[in-house]
């Protein structure tokens, strides 16, 4: 008997012909914010999943917290995103684009001036700027006003998203970046209409999921949460359980083509209190894209049991470029990447090596 993994899946529109997910996987290689050559033939090389999410891909030249990040808000990144998933659709896989505004996950000398967030809390965290990681700096508070820019650049990325080729995109609401931080009353000390009450705070992600599916449909646009993961020290929500069930009611609302959930910390324990993630499971309509410390055998039965329609791998993918092919087959893996995750070219990149059939 197959199990399950193996098997394919429609989330929405796109037609997934097996279970295995590349998990967005930010990578440093792409000079100029932009795609290239380099980049074609590394997710080409992983077409095999039945899905791959590229990785986080700022939606404006502001939105970026990282070197070296491609981004999809001008012609010229649509051009080379073309190439892309040309060659991930030449393989017969699908791709979906990450769209990524990281908020106050970011260093002056990336953006030219300081970053936005919800409010002016600086995160204790690091940011990798080209060579050497170094802190983030303090964010200034954005203005009511301003938000809407905001959502028209979420709904250009989608359009563009479109234009390039890509089967849909992922809003990219997890691990402390902005959506995530205006999710949280440990980031969010807002007192408009984003801040306050959990219906509030939900607010700015419900507009986000409006004004991309108001652009490319809800059956392509899926979204990543991380509700029990400290990732880029966004802090735990005073009521987790409550703000993420808020949450899943707007995503049950919108109808999207997927949720994808990193269970726990993000690389990290798969950790939350009893129940948690099971109950935001439930509650949620949709395909339910699971990730975070999987392995051949967790994936199977997660599949099996229903607890996921869905999963995703991360490091697993990095090594293994044919990690869907190897755990249909059951072949060994090669164990999780070490070095050259951040930056660099083609090693430790596209020079993994596919198993020999
Ligand atoms: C090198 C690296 C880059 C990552 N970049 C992203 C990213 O761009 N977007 C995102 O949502 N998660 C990102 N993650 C988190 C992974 O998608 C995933 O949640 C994590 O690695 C746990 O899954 P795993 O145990 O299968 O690796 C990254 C992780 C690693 C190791």
């Amino acid at each position: 008997m197959t199990d399950k993994l193996f098997t394919p899946l429609d989330a929405g529109a796109i037609h997934m012909k097996n279970r295995i997910v590349m998990a967005p996987l930010t990578r440093n290689r792409a000079k100029n914010d932009t795609p290239g050559v380099l980049q074609a033939t590394y997710y080409a090389q992983r077409a095999g999943a039945g899905l791959i999410v590229s990785e986080g891909t700022p939606i404006s030249p502001t939105a970026k917290g990282y070197a070296d990040t491609p981004g999809i808000w001008s012609d010229e990144q649509v051009a080379q995103w073309q190439e892309v998933t040309k060659a991930v659709h030449d393989k017969g896989g699908k791709i979906v684009v990450q769209i990524w505004h990281v908020g106050r996950v970011s260093h002056e000398s990336l953006i030219g001036g300081p970053p936005v967030a919800p409010s002016a809390i600086t995160a204790q965290s690091r940011t990798f700027v080209g060579g050497e990681f170094l802190p983030t700096s303090e964010p200034r508070a954005l203005e009511t006003a301003e938000i809407a820019g905001i959502l028209e650049d979420y709904a250009r990325a989608a359009r563009n998203a479109i234009r390039a080729g890509f089967d849909g995109v992922e809003i990219h609401a997890a691990n402390g970046y902005l959506i995530d931080q205006f999710l949280r009353d440990t980031s969010n000390k807002r007192t408009d209409g984003y801040g306050g009450p959990i219906a509030n705070r939900v607010r700015f992600l419900r507009e986000v999921v409006a004004a991309v599916t108001g652009a490319i449909g809800a059956d392509r646009t899926g979204i990543r949460l991380s509700p029990w993961s400290n990732a880029n020290d966004v802090g735990i929500d005073s009521d987790t359980p409550a703000l993420f069930a808020a949450v899943i009611d707007v995503l049950n609302e919108a109808g999207l083509a997927f949720l994808h959930v990193v269970e726990g910390q993000t690389g990290g324990p798969r950790e939350w209190p009893q129940g948690g993630i099971e109950a935001l499971r439930d509650r949620f309509k949709g395909v339910w894209i699971a990730n975070n410390g999987y392995s051949r055998e967790s994936a199977i039965e997660a599949v099996d049991s229903g607890a996921a329609d869905a999963v995703a791998f991360g490091k697993l993918y990095i090594s293994n470029p044919d990690l869907a092919e190897r755990l249909e087959a059951d072949l060994p893996l090669s164990p999780l990447p070490t070095q050259g995750l951040y930056g660099g070219g083609a090693e430790f990149y596209t020079d993994y090596p596919a198993r020999a059939a």
